[in-house]
């Protein structure tokens, strides 16, 4: 089965019933690498079967490694993890990527930019992605942004549907034309 089709339908019971969320949230170490790939790698799947455009290519593993190791040492980037509870615990079951940066021409100057959020389709839709998602924006705020927003592909109706709940709305957009190869 596929992601879309996968996430598309409701969570399942967790394995073992846990009070409050089903995770534990924490800021990623050199560690967390390894795990986080395939999140990050899933997510972009999952993006390309929303749109053609965003066919991803046959190193995505390798730049998955590169951007996480980069970000791990970058003082304006944000990279979460989330673990399991209980039976999961130790087993990184979500990802929030996010980096601080400089509006150049509008006020506040500084924005603090959610790239990524990953979550295991078995976490979905219990508030946990809430919580990812506030646990960033604090992260972000520490580091001076005045502003949070978020880059997802417009065809991701998931991610379309999370952030409008969520009070974001779109404020800039990228608009894409394939081109022939010559
Ligand atoms: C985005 C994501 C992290 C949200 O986590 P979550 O724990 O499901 O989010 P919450 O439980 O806090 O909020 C659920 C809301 O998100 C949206 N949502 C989540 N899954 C959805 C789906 N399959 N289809 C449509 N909307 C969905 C809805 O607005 C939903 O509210 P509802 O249950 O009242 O309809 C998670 O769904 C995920 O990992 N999705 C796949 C990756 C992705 O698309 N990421 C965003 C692009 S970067």
């Amino acid at each position: 089965m596929t992601e879309r089709k996968e996430s598309t339908k409701r969570a399942a019971p967790p394995p073992t019933e846990t009070p409050g969320l089903p995770i534990h949230v924490r800021v990623a170490t050199e560690a967390d690498i390894a795990p986080l790939v395939p999140l990050l790698v899933r997510l972009k799947r999952l993006n390309e079967e929303f749109d053609p455009l965003l066919k991803v290519r046959a190193d995505v593993d390798d730049r998955a490694r590169e951007i996480l190791q980069h970000d791990l040492s970058n003082p304006r980037a944000v990279v979460l993890a989330a673990e399991g509870v209980g039976s999961d615990k130790d087993k990184v079951v979500g990802v929030v990527r996010a980096q601080v940066r400089e509006r150049v021409f509008y006020t506040p100057e500084l924005e603090g930019v959610i790239l990524d959020i990953y979550l295991l389709p078995l976490y979905r839709r219990r508030g946990v992605g809430e919580y990812l998602l506030q646990e960033a924006t604090s992260h972000l705020k520490e580091k001076g942004a005045g502003l949070v927003t978020a880059e997802f592909p417009t065809q991701n109706e998931i991610a379309v549907r999370f952030y409008a709940k969520r009070g974001f709305r779109p404020i800039t957009a990228l608009h894409a034309r394939a081109l022939e190869r010559s």
